[in-house]
């Protein structure tokens, strides 16, 4: 199954087969295990590259989405939107570190700017602070 874990503190990170791909829908790599950024101040976006310490992640509540029944095995697409989120297709879980599953389901859309006010999910708010990312 494609797992993503909702760091506290930190990064997505993801695993099971995935395709990450740019916003321009290239692919950029088909890894088994990524840490993705989801604060918003990686200068290695889409990948996580430490700056999350100082971004205060870890005081805000996480949301939870649609619960579906367990999903088949099979490719998890993961492509950035260019300024905005990361779109996942594909069957895929999204868990916390203690294993409480926020969603899962086969189409979501995950905050990468570090200011959704429904994290871990895009609620537009990039939008508002001109969150700029390719
Ligand atoms: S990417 Fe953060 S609100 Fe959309």
């Amino acid at each position: 199954m494609n797992v993503i874990v909702v760091h506290a503190d930190g990064p997505y990170h993801c695993s099971g087969a995935l395709e990450l791909r740019s916003a321009d829908s290239r692919i950029i790599a088909t890894p088994s295990e990524a840490w993705l950024c989801r604060c918003g101040l990686s200068r290695d976006k889409p990948y996580c590259d430490g700056s999350h310490a100082q971004a205060g992640l870890a005081a805000e509540p996480l949301s939870v989405g649609s619960i579906e029944p367990e999903q088949g095995a099979g490719v998890l697409r993961i492509r950035t939107r260019k300024d905005g989120p990361l779109k996942l297709e594909g069957g895929c879980e999204v868990r916390t570190e203690d294993g409480k599953v926020l969603l899962r389901g086969n189409e979501t859309a995950l905050c990468r700017c570090g200011s959704s006010k429904r994290k871990p999910f895009c609620d537009g708010t990039h939008r508002e602070v001109g969150f700029e990312a390719g």
